[in-house]
């Protein structure tokens, strides 16, 4: 039996915070990737602000690495906070930039949401907020599993290690999920 290609997966989180639980979730995710996927993490602290004239005058380095990251990965997967019910200025400003011509990279790729959050919705207002966005995009959704971490602060430790494993085995099943959804559609 062949074995299947290795889908290569870029990881967004949608927070800068150094102790980020979103940042978090993705290094669990990066550690529990099942065989056969790869997780490559990207910040987003050198995406500057949106400026129309600044893209007029020629996407600047940052934005056009990040646009060429999401163009070569099989899928990306993002973590999201939740900010006043919405998604984070960063996360919808990086969207902002990749979402213009030429070659808008998010167009029909393989995308996957989770987010972690304090609070007991765990992200589910910005995780939909999100999913919007993506329509625009005409970017394929994975629809489930959700992962909505609620109470981020007891599953996640000072050292930012998700040390929850039922919290960790929902993060595996949505892995599972993305690989067979990038498999199908590509
Ligand atoms: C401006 C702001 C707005 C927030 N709004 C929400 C919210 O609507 N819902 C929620 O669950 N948490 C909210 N929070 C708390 C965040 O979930 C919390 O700060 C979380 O740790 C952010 O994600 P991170 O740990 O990945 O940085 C808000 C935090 C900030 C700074």
């Amino acid at each position: 039996m062949s074995t299947p290609r290795l889908i290569k997966v870029l990881g967004i989180s949608g927070s800068l915070r150094k102790k980020s639980f979103n940042t978090a979730i993705l290094r669990a995710a990066q550690e529990i990737a099942p065989d056969g996927m790869q997780i490559h993490m990207r910040g987003l602290e050198d995406i500057p602000l949106y400026n129309d004239d600044l893209r007029e005058a020629g996407y600047p380095a940052p934005v056009l690495a990040f646009r060429r990251e999401i163009a070569d990965a099989d899928a990306v997967l993002i973590a999201t906070p939740e900010y006043n019910y919405s998604i984070p200025g960063v996360l919808k400003n990086a969207i902002d930039w990749a979402s213009r011509p030429p070659d808008q990279p998010f167009e029909g790729k393989p995308v996957a949401i989770m987010g972690a959050s304090p609070g007991r919705l765990g992200t589910a207002r910005a995780q939909y907020h999100l999913r919007q966005c993506f329509v625009f995009l005409d970017s394929l959704v994975l629809n489930r599993p959700e992962v909505m971490v609620g109470g981020a602060h007891a599953v996640i430790d000072d050292g930012g290690r998700l040390n929850d494993e039922a919290t960790r085995d929902h993060v595996a099943k949505l892995l599972e999920a993305l690989g067979a959804w990038t498999r199908r559609l590509t």
